[in-house]
């Protein structure tokens, strides 16, 4: 059953960095492939007129090598533009009047979240939260208590139905992979418990810092900015039961159990570090202790992953950009031939970024009189990087009330219950060498689970 689409789309925020860098080239991909033919307003506090707006979009799309004229056109004409303060009445009645015949507007909040309050009020003074979708930007909330607070306040004026909480990794084709990769053959499920499953890792490495992004990063820090939100996402759809039936919340619905399920962080199983030079950031705090990087273990308390160590691992400034994740099962409970077998042989491994690969770790024998082998990947499939952008397909999602591809009341809740424990720089803190995998004390946090699995950028397994 299909909601109506939307029928026109506002964006807060249109002067800003998130408009620039994923609102227009994701626009910009549904202009062009769906045919999106709905006014979209823009809507800031900049002082600037239409022509500007159009003018920063024309300068994004070339940014980003998005340069078929005629839909740059197309998107230009559908733009509109109101200027005002968020606080004032007058914005968000012309806001109202740019709406003109729209019946069910889909609000996208790309701003600070400081005025998530204001705008949601505004809209809804000025009656443009009838029938409205609302997309809301991460992060959603700063804590535990944030998050339940600011679920209060938009409760208020939307249904949980229209809100749609962005959480980009869940746009993304590899991760999409994992659930189909899992679903779509059923001889992975009877291997996919504590029964065959030693330990979990997920990695997300980037080689960059924190760049121009020092005042926001700094009161974030990695737990914060990753590990809540992507990191835990990308693990419920790796660990999560199967869904049952035809109920459009399926999907959902089992993700949450997994995460309500996940025990809350122990601070002793958690090393974080920061980047030698990361004080130096414009907007930094001196002296600052917030984290660029983040290693730790979890429990799942469920019958399926009971005693399963998970370890988890987000840093910036290492020495590559990707994300994998790596499953590895149990060695065989005895050496049959009584070779010198690494502990880590035998996987299954899913790498995210920068290109997708799906491939399964075993050990195969080498030709000879002598029965020893050596660990083989078959790659089930490997592919580059050509997805649709995350932007374009959750935005296209939300046009159309499809919420699966979006953070929950109670999933949010749940991730947040997950790190509110060692959230505020409570844990000590360690420092690394930029393009070092982040401080040693990783090591022994992961021990005789270990080796970490270092993602290697070439494409060969690691
Ligand atoms: C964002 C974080 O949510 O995700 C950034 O705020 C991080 O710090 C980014 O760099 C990573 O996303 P991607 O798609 O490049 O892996």
């Amino acid at each position: 059953m299909s909601a109506p689409r939307s029928d026109a789309i506002v964006f807060f925020g249109a002067t800003g960095d998130l408009a620039y860098k994923q609102i227009f080239p994701a626009l910009y991909g549904l202009v062009h492939d769906e045919g999106l033919d709905v006014p979209i307003i823009g809507v800031a506090k900049a002082g600037w007129a239409l022509d500007q707006l159009k003018e920063r979009a024309r300068d994004s799309l070339a940014h980003h090598g998005l340069t078929d004229e005629a839909t740059v056109a197309r998107l230009c004409d559908l733009l509109r533009y109101v200027d005002g303060d968020y606080k004032d009445k007058q914005t968000f009645a012309d806001l109202r009047a740019a709406l003109g015949t729209a019946q069910r507007p889909l609000h996208y909040l790309a701003i600070p979240p400081s005025l998530f309050e204001t705008v949601a009020q505004g809209l809804s003074e000025a009656g443009c939260a009838e029938n409205a979708r609302l997309v809301i930007e991460k992060p959603f909330g700063h804590d535990r208590a944030s998050a339940q607070a600011l679920n209060a306040m938009l409760a208020r004026t939307f249904p949980e139905q229209n809100i749609f909480r962005i959480d980009h990794y869940l746009g993304k084709e590899p991760v999409q992979n994992i659930m189909y990769t899992r679903f779509a053959n059923p001889m992975f499920e009877p291997i996919w418990n504590r029964t065959h499953v030693r330990s979990i890792q997920i990695t997300m490495a980037e080689q960059f810092g924190v760049d121009d992004r020092g005042r926001f990063y700094d009161e974030t820090g990695a737990i914060r900015d990753v590990v809540q939100n992507h990191m835990l996402q990308v693990l419920a759809t790796l660990i999560m039961d199967p869904p049952t039936g035809e109920e459009h919340e399926a999907v959902r619905d089992r993700k949450a159990d997994l995460l309500k399920a996940i025990r809350p962080l122990d601070p002793r199983h958690v090393v974080r570090g920061q980047y030698a030079g990361y004080t130096g950031v414009a907007g930094v705090r001196p002296g600052s202790t917030v984290e660029t990087y983040v290693a730790l273990k979890l429990y799942v308390d469920t019958w399926r992953w009971a005693g399963v160590p998970i370890y988890i691992r987000a840093g910036k400034e290492l020495p590559v950009t990707a994300a994998e994740v790596v499953v590895e099962f149990h060695r065989p409970p005895r050496e049959t031939f009584g070779e010198l077998v690494p502990s880590s042989s035998g996987h299954m491994r899913f790498r995210l970024s920068p290109d997708m690969t799906v491939a399964l770790g075993v050990r195969a024998k080498l030709s000879g009189e002598r029965m020893v082998g050596h660990d083989v990947e078959l790659i089930l499939t490997e592919r580059p990087a050509s997805f649709m952008p995350p932007y374009q397909r959750l935005l296209g999602d939300a046009m159309r009330g499809l919420g699966e591809l979006f953070g929950r009341e109670d999933i949010v809740d749940a991730q947040w219950r997950v790190v509110d424990p060692i959230l505020d720089n409570v844990t000590p803190l360690y420092f690394y060498e930029k393009g070092s995998w982040g401080p040693s004390e990783a090591e022994q946090l992961i021990d005789r689970d270990g080796p970490w699995r270092n993602p290697i950028v070439s494409g060969e397994p690691s």
